[in-house]
């Protein structure tokens, strides 16, 4: 295993910041953020430069954590937003497939329409409402089209113990008000950027040697999130709930955080109901468990409270 030298994309990112810690036992890993390094471009935007990094750098494992997040802000930059969350993946499996590199790469639920109540399966059809969704999943489509060897990790809600997050917005607002009101028609499953790395760098060991168990460990699509579901109401009462146990004082109780409907709550680009991930075929295919989602947020509380 050594000498094996992994190319990061999107370094300082919630699920980057997180893989710079979960890839560094693996080998020498080359960590880029928008800004770029030591005359290497790090920006998706630029994807020629982009092309030219991973020809210098001439990695095993290019992994992407790179991409157009903002949600709504995409409905009005669909154009940048087609940049980052496709041209440039299309652009990092081309370049893996001429040099035999594996691509790790991350997706979302926003691939799919949010209807009924099921987890989502990898081989569902995909409908996305949104130009963010719409981007996500022409990048999938382009890595696939590529014939790289690759792995997409499509997850949901996700959020990092670094910078802003869900939680830590609920207890300000908890801090400040008696109520708050949050959605609780869109179900899905928080999951820890900690986790998301973990998980990759296991699959890194999985598929590239000496730990390669089956050289046919498939490329493609996988689902990836915590193990359980809430709204984003019962995520929020969580976070009050563990708050309000270690003894933070709250003006607002977890019971006086009220559901309100989506509908309640306009936004400019459409949101899944249904995010829930059917994470069968990864836990199967790299013999991993995925921890329940209020494992990850307790951690994340109590580190942060
Ligand atoms: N967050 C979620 O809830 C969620 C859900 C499902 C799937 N995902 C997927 O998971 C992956 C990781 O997301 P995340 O939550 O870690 O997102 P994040 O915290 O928003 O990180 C994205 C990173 O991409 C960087 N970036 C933006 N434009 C760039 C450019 N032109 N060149 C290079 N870097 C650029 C950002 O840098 P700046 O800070 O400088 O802009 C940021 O560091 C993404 O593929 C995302 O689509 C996320």
């Amino acid at each position: 295993m050594s000498g094996m030298k992994i190319l990061l994309l999107g370094k300082n990112g919630q699920v980057g910041w997180e893989l710079q810690r979960s890839l560094a036992v693996l080998g020498e890993v080359v960590a880029l953020d928008r800004l770029g390094a030591d005359g290497l471009c790090g920006d998706l935007a630029d994807l020629a430069g982009l092309a030219q990094t991973v020809r210098s750098v001439r990695p095993q494992v290019i992994v992407n954590a790179a991409a157009h997040t903002a949600v709504d802000k995409a409905e009005s930059e669909p154009e940048l937003a087609r940049t980052l969350n496709a041209l440039a993946p299309g652009v990092l499996a081309q370049e893996a497939r001429q040099l035999g590199a594996w691509l790790i790469h991350y997706s979302t639920d926003y691939v799919f329409d949010g209807s009924g109540s099921a987890p989502w399966k990898e081989t569902d059809a995909t409908a996305p409402l949104s130009v963010y969704g719409r981007t996500k999943l022409e990048g999938e489509q382009l890595i696939a089209a590529s014939a790289c060897r690759h792995l997409i990790f499509r997850t949901s809600w996700v959020y990092g113990a670094r910078g802003g997050n869900f939680a830590r917005t609920m207890l300000r607002l908890a801090a400040e008000r008696e109520q708050l009101t949050v959605i609780d028609d869109q179900i899905g499953a928080p999951t820890g950027a900690d986790l998301l790395a973990d998980v990759t760098a296991h699959a890194i060991r999985h598929v590239l040697p000496p730990m390669r168990r089956n050289d046919l460990t498939p490329s493609g699509i996988y689902h990836l999130a915590a193990a359980g579901e809430t709204s984003w109401h019962g995520y929020a009462r969580f976070v009050l709930q563990q708050a309000q146990e270690a003894g933070l004082a709250l003006k607002a109780r977890p019971e006086q955080v009220k559901p309100i409907p989506t509908s309640a709550y306009p936004t400019p680009a459409k949101r899944p109901h249904n995010s829930r991930l059917d994470t069968t075929l990864l836990q199967n295919t790299f013999g991993l468990t995925l921890p329940h989602w209020q494992v990850g947020v307790a951690r994340l509380l109590a580190e942060t409270l």
